[in-house]
């Protein structure tokens, strides 16, 4: 079970410290999203900040692109260090060919999911991503609520994966926090992401450790 704070939710002049503060909570991976304004209502970190980022953290970064025409800027993510990037199916034409190039390039591929897109349209696709990252808020911000009708698609995804043979790993990203982890956990997820259940906390490493014990309770 893997723990990814997403570094949206820290204080955006200071990401050194951010990074630093999820290894020294043990977390798994740095998620780092990447918003363009276009595909998401916002904008964030651009190619040279997940450069940074990859210099500074001890941890591996997930790149979580929510970009229009991912194709244009997929090589540069990933020459800047990017160890997994997930790009939204809903933003990809050619979805085989990215998650293809993104295995080429040494990181592992994944598939990202808004809440309004049915899993089932994935199914061409499992066996070549690593991971599908499902998102349960829609994408755009950190500290939205988490969408309970999430944890049935990944009940389905996992079905679907197992009824396969497959190991394709579920993420699931938005609105996860102390109160919810163990039920986000018990419906197969393998990767949380934490926004702001980490860095809206006096002590996010404290916050990541406390993270990590409900998982653990609820696995036993
Ligand atoms: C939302 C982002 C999430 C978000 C998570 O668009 O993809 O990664 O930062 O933050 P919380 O956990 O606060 O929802
Ligand atoms: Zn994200």
């Amino acid at each position: 079970m893997r723990i990814a704070p997403s570094v949206l939710a820290a204080d955006p002049a200071d990401l050194a410290t951010a990074v630093r503060q999820c290894a020294a909570g043990g977390a798994d991976l740095v998620h780092v999203d990447v918003m363009d304004g276009h595909f998401v209502p916002n904008l964030t970190f651009g190619i040279p900040m997940v450069a940074a980022l990859k210099r500074h953290s001890p941890l591996p970064l997930d790149v979580h692109l929510m970009i229009e025409r991912p194709e244009r800027l997929l090589g540069a993510f990933l020459e800047a260090g990017a160890d997994r990037v997930a790009v939204h199916w809903e933003a990809a034409v050619h979805l085989d060919r990215l998650l293809t190039q993104i295995r080429d390039g040494g990181a592992q591929a994944g598939v990202a999911v808004n809440p309004a897109t049915p899993v089932a349209l994935l199914e061409e696709v499992l066996a070549t991503a690593d991971f599908v990252l499902l998102m349960s808020v829609n994408p755009g911000f950190a500290g939205q609520r988490f969408l309970p009708a999430s944890l049935a698609k990944a009940r389905q995804l996992g079905a679907a994966l197992a009824a396969r043979g497959l190991q394709t790993e579920i993420e699931m990203d938005g609105g996860i926090d102390h109160g919810n982890v163990g039920e986000v956990i018990a419906s197969g997820v393998d990767t949380v992401v934490a926004g702001a259940a980490v860095f809206a906390t006096a002590d996010p490493a404290a916050a990541i450790r406390r993270l990590r014990a409900r998982i653990e309770e609820t696995a036993r």
